[in-house]
């Protein structure tokens, strides 16, 4: 759910009107330019990203400046988790403190529940393991939206890691709302139904396809080809879904490729110049859902 006041951690339970009207408010405000003059009634939202992160992490804390909300980051590496304390207490020092949102980043999938808990703040959650990332959905259903003014009768094609990917994971649930087709290509280790974890995913997306070869029957089908990389932190090393020259030439000429980023080897920089590239969007496009999921979160007062 995404409320004033709420923890905003996962799509289950959200209703296609809910996500389409979220996403119609987005296409219509403004992007958030530059960082407010004062902190807003002194209030301040903590960042705490226990996974590597370049783009959630830097825009979520743009987004708190925008909103003119002081933000503390947690350091990690350098605080009392080194040594061995829970994640429970650790959220409690920065509730203690009196922050107004929490946005967390955690390897454990059960990290979010645990948040929640021991939060007397909202939880956002900016990524659990390979669970679900909410947010990077809200940027992606964002940029299928401003590409085809709608976000339902598309053909849907992933790659890469199904297994762990927890960007796949979301879009799956909220693409399968709006009765989308989907299908999913990846080498056979990698595949969502290989993975007990991700039922949820797979129960909510009854038609879903999955594939092992991305082959031009199918890119010539695709309205949004969506690219992941194989992650290897979480101990995959199976074979990578790669944009070849092959690949640009059987995609349909009239669809999107984007990314959640990072990429790795799946998606040369060459692509770059090629129209369909609409990744490289990804980064002002993302900036805007932040500024509003963390604006709607914390509520009452001025929205950049
Ligand atoms: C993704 C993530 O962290 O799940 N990145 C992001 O937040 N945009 C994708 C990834 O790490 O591969």
């Amino acid at each position: 759910m995404l409320a004033e006041g709420k923890s905003f951690i996962t799509l289950q339970g959200m209703s296609a009107e809910a996500l389409l009207l979220a996403v119609k408010e987005l296409a219509e405000r403004p992007l958030p330019d530059g960082v407010a003059p004062t902190v807003r009634d002194g209030r301040a939202v903590a960042t705490a990203f226990y996974e590597a992160s370049t783009r959630t992490r830097l825009g979520f804390q743009f987004a708190a400046r925008a909103l003119g909300l002081d933000v503390i980051p947690l350091d990690v590496s350098a605080s009392s988790v080194n040594k061995g304390e829970s994640l429970t207490d650790t959220i409690r020092v920065l509730a203690d403190y009196g922050i107004a949102a929490l946005i967390l980043r955690h390897p454990d999938t059960e990290s979010m529940t645990v948040a929640m808990a021991a939060s007397a703040c909202p939880v956002i959650n900016a990524g659990n393991g390979a669970g679900e990332h909410p947010v990077q959905t809200l940027i992606d259903l964002s940029m299928i939206y401003q590409r085809f003014g709608r976000l339902s009768g598309l053909k849907v094609t992933m790659t890469g890691d199904a297994l762990h990917g927890r960007t796949i994971h979301s879009l799956i649930m909220a693409l399968s709302l709006f009765g989308n087709s989907i299908t999913v290509v990846s080498d056979p280790g990698l595949r969502l139904s290989s993975d007990l974890g991700s039922s949820a995913v797979r129960m909510s997306a009854p038609k879903l396809i999955e594939t092992e070869f991305l082959n031009s029957g199918i890119l010539k089908e695709t309205d949004v080809l969506y690219m992941t990389r194989v992650q290897a932190e979480r101990g995959s090393a199976n074979r990578p879904i790669i944009m070849t020259e092959k690949t640009q030439q059987d995609l349909n000429p009239n669809a999107i490729v984007l990314h959640p980023m990072p990429r790795t080897v799946e998606l040369p920089e060459w692509f770059d110049t090629d129209p369909r590239a609409a990744y490289l969007h990804r980064n002002r496009i993302g900036l805007g859902v932040m500024t509003y999921v963390l604006g709607t979160v914390i509520g009452g007062g001025r929205k950049a």
